[in-house]
């Protein structure tokens, strides 16, 4: 197993839900921390909580010059990157194609595509150039199994499974490693985002449930970039005990 504590981990959208989870994993076992995400407050407030080996940067990841500009001027104690964890991002809307905001599908595209690209173009020449490194990409069931609603949000997750195993491809031959965490129903603030702050509709939703939790995501996002380096996790699909598949749906009359 890889030794936690040796590693410099940069996590995107560490403020809530699943990135703020995994940051702290990380940093439980004694690894260094990068931590991203708009809310400054909740950043800062992580490094108060945490204290040192945990760096705090704050830029919207769909804004390419500010990628750029945080990730090439890294303090040195940070700056060899060995995990990127691409976990910002996040669902808009729930509307069916022919109603939804085209502003929710701009925004989806240019977070979960766009920028989870330029993150992954600014770190990954310096994994290449160690020849040592772990991209993990933050897909979605949604990326592979359609639902009513699910129209743009699901295609960007599954860019993202492709890319991940695009990438693959590209880095064959170099220690880099690959690895699309594919989730399913989890309560974090995602539902809350989706339906534009409405906490009592995102409640309801986890209702009488057992979703999956941060933590649990956390876990596998741990497990993977821990294994042996000979050992890459493609794709890791991950889901409650609740949650299973529906019938295709058939018209009648
Ligand atoms: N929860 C689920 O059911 C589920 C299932 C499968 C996959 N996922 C995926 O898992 C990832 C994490 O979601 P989550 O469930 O943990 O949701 P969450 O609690 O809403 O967390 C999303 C994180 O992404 C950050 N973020 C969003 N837009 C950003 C931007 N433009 N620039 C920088 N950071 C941004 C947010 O930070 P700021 O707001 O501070 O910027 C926040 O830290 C997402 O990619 C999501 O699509 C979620």
């Amino acid at each position: 197993m890889i030794d936690a504590s040796r590693l410099t981990v940069l996590v995107t959208g560490a403020t809530s839900g699943y990135g703020k989870a995994t940051a702290e994993r990380f940093h439980a076992a004694g690894a260094r921390v990068v931590v991203t995400g708009r809310r400054k407050d909740r950043l800062d407030a992580m490094r108060a909580q945490l204290g040192g080996r945990v760096l705090p940067l704050c830029f919207d990841v769909a804004d390419r010059g500010a990628v750029a500009a945080a990730l090439t001027a890294l303090p040195t104690d940070f700056a060899a990157i060995d995990v990127l964890v691409n976990n910002a991002g996040g669902a808009l809307g729930l509307e069916p194609a022919h109603q939804a905001n085209l502003d929710d599908w701009d925004a989806m595209v240019d977070v979960n595509i766009k920028g989870l690209t330029y993150v992954t173009r600014a770190v990954l020449p310096g994994m290449v150039e160690r020849n040592r490194g772990h991209i993990v990409n933050l897909g979605s069931v949604a990326g592979s199994y359609p639902y009513p609603g699910g129209n743009v949000y699901g295609a960007t997750k599954a860019f993202v499974a492709q890319f991940s195993l695009n990438l693959r491809a590209d880095l064959h031959g170099t220690a880099v490693r690959v690895t699309s965490i594919e989730p399913g129903f989890s309560e974090t603030e995602f539902s809350i985002v989706r339906f534009k702050g409405d906490v009592e509709r995102a409640k309801n939703l986890y209702a009488g449930t057992e979703p999956l939790r941060p933590a649990d995501i956390a876990e596998s996002i741990f497990w993977c970039a821990t294994l042996p380096a000979h050992v890459n996790i493609n794709r890791l699909e991950v889901m409650p005990t609740v949650q299973a598949f529906a019938p295709f749906p058939i018209k009648r009359g």
